[in-house]
Formats: C-alpha cells, structure tokens, sequence
C-alpha cells in the first residue's frame, strides 16, 4: 500500500503518525493536474467535496447544516471557528486534557477573547457535569470548546454527553474533531454540535492543505461581521463558496482534487464504519504486539481509542528516543514522539492507508531495533 516507486526513486517511508499520513497512490495520482481557481471542474470538486462531508456526518443543507473549507492547516479550521463564532464580549469555556485543547486556549487569548481553561489530566477523560457546573456558576460564558479525540495521548472525550449539557444551557458548542473525523462515529445532531472541525490529512486521508468546519447553519448566520481576521473569517468564507463556488484567495487546487479522490475512497471502504474497522484492526494488532514486546500504554486500555496510541518509555538505561526513532526511520518506518507533559511517551498512529500486515512489520521492527539496542524488554 506505500506509494508507487517511480523509476529509480526509492519508496516512501511508512508514516505511522498523526499528519500528515500515508495516503494511496491514487489520491496523490489525483494531483497530477493544474486546475485554474474558476475552471468548472475545480468548482464541482468543491461542491461535491461540501456536500459529501455534510453526508459523511450523516447531515444537509436541508437538515440545516453547512459545510465551509478554509485554507491551510488544521489550527487554521479551529481559529477561523473560534475568532469567528464567539460573540464580540462573549467568553470561551475550553474543556482540556491535552494539547490540542491548550492550543484552542492558546487562540483565543492570542485573539483577545475572554477565556477560561477547564483542565482534567492528560490521562482523564473529561467530565460533562465539571462543564455543566461551571456553565452554571459563571453565566457570561458564551460558548464551549472540546476536542473529541485528544492527539495527545489519544484518549476520546465524552463529546456528546457534554454537548447536550451545553445545548441545555444555551451555550455555542465548538468540537475539534481533527484526528477523528471520517473514522469514528459522532453524531452531531445527538452531540449538538454547533461547529466541527477538521483537516483534509487525517481520517479521509487527504494531503495536508485545508480543514473544514461543519456548522449549524443557524449559529453560522450569528457569525457574520465577527470574524477577528480577514482570511480566517468563517461566515465570509462560507458566503464566497456559496455566492460563485470558489475559495475567496487562492485555493488549494491540488489539495481539493486529491481531497475528492480520498472522499471517494472513504466510500468505497464503506465510510466511518469500514474505516472504523480497518483503523481498529491496525491498533488491536498494534496493542496486542506491543504488550508482547513488554511497552506499557499509557492510557487505561478503556478510555483509549483507535486512532493513535501513546506508549510509556522502557526503563532500560539504554532506551534513548532519538536513536529508536532513527533506526526505525532507517528502516523505512516512521513513528512520533510524545506530547504528553507528565511522563516520557511515544506515539504510534493507526490512521492513513496502513493495513494490518504495515503494523506487524512495524512489530518485527520495533523488536529488532530494541534488540539492536542491546535492551530486552518494552517495560
Ligand atoms: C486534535 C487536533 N487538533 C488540532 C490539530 C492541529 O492541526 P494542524 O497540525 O493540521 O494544524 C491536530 C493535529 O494533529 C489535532 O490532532
């Protein structure tokens, strides 16, 4: 499943990482065309890529939601939703447990939004009735942000429980769903969400380019004149894709063609549930064979989900990150390093095209290079 080699080029290495990742040849095949911003081809891609997303979250237009795509990175989804869709006064509650949720934070301060972190550790899931209290003792917050799978460790969020405590108090609901959207299941109507957001190079395996934001229609109508950017302007962005079908500034052209290939090919492997079961398939083989090898996770296995995993340093003295990531890296393998704060963690990602049979080689790998380094258990 890695890239095609071309002639005489060498294969690309395997990323088992959080994004970019791996993607088929036939997504990167996609790319090979110059697209111009107005051409009715590049404009149809568009569409259809809006109003798939909408369908792969099980909405439409009809049920009242739309899709917008923003240029550049995923922080860049999350900043035009956060600077856009907070009220101008208002106060953003952001629910933490890692980084990704310290970066929301991190945003709007930098915007110059009233903020407020709600913290739990990174190995906790988050508490909905900790959000509901605090919603209840403090009624100038506006609106609540969370992250559904935390990147950092991996740990999935009680997204849906919080969104109905936040929808009760009448509050805007904003859900990073960037390494989970595509392969595990949320229903935003049930979740409430009012924003979601995600990248083109996570779970629809995509090449890194643009994110995008699914929004209740309603609350991306309140958002119009309060964007704190220009190009990061949420509502202005949806209203140039809606008034000709084209991005407002240069778009990602390559980026939007390999986007509807990956769509394609989401639908083909049978949507969030197939991609759900092949991503679950590489992380049970990943656990399973890691356990073997002695690593211990750093999650409790029950609050872990399926798409990155965090695993402790081994003890042994001559456990060094550099040197383990390197020699795998030689072999053509690449994994990434820990963010977690309080203890020494790597990561392996389970998303992007990788197949059960790429984690068993990375397994055979990980025993080598432990072996190599003359240590002989994960622990
Ligand atoms: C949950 C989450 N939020 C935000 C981001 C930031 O995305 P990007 O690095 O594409 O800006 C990431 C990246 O991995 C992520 O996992």
């Amino acid at each position: 499943m890695t890239s095609p080699d071309r002639a005489g080029e060498k294969k690309d290495k395997l990323l088992f990482t959080p994004g970019p990742l791996t993607t088929s040849s036939t997504v990167k095949e996609a790319m090979l065309r110059d697209l111009g911003s107005r051409d009715t081809a590049f404009i149809a891609a568009i569409e259809t890529i809006r109003n798939s997303l909408l369908g792969l979250a099980g909405l439409s237009r009809e049920k009242g939601y739309e899709c917008a795509l923003m240029q550049g990175s995923g922080t860049f989804g999350v900043e035009s939703v956060i600077g856009s869709a907070v009220p101008p006064g208002g106060k953003l509650l952001v629910v933490i447990n890692g980084a990704y949720g310290e970066r929301m934070l991190k945003i709007a301060g930098v915007l110059g939004i009233e903020c407020e972190a709600l913290r739990c550790g990174e190995n906790t899931k988050t508490d909905p009735d900790a959000v509901a209290s605090r919603l209840d003792a403090d009624g100038s917050i506006t609106t609540v942000a969370i992250v559904h799978c935390e990147t950092t460790t991996g740990i999935i969020n009680p997204v849906e429980e919080t969104g109905a405590l936040v929808r009760e108090r009448g509050k805007t609901y904003i859900v990073d769903a960037m390494s989970s959207f595509g392969a595990v299941a949320l229903d935003l109507e049930k979740a409430k969400v009012d924003f979601l957001v995600s990248s083109a190079n996570k779970c629809i395996e995509g090449v890194p380019g643009f994110s995008f934001a699914i929004c209740r229609g309603e609350e991306l109508a309140r958002c119009e004149g309060q964007a704190r950017s220009l190009s990061l302007d949420l509502f202005a962005q949806w209203k140039g894709l809606e008034s000709n079908g084209q991005f407002r500034f240069t778009p990602p052209t390559h980026t939007i063609l390999a986007f509807e290939k990956a769509l394609e090919e989401l639908a083909e492997e049978g949507g969030v549930a197939g991609r759900a079961a092949r991503y679950s398939g590489n992380y049970d083989t990943l656990v399973a064979g890691m356990g073997a090898l002695g690593f211990k996770e750093y999650l409790p296995r029950e609050d872990q989900g399926y798409i990155i995993t965090s695993f402790r340093y081994p003890t042994h003295p001559a456990f060094d990150f550099t040197e383990f990531y390197t020699r795998l890296s030689e072999k053509d393998l690449v994994i990434y390093p820990g963010k977690v704060s309080d203890a020494d963690c790597f990561r392996i990602g389970n998303i992007g095209r990788i197949e059960q049979n790429d984690v068993k080689n990375l397994l055979a790998a990980i025993a080598s290079v432990l072996e190599e380094m003359g240590i002989e258990s994960g622990a």
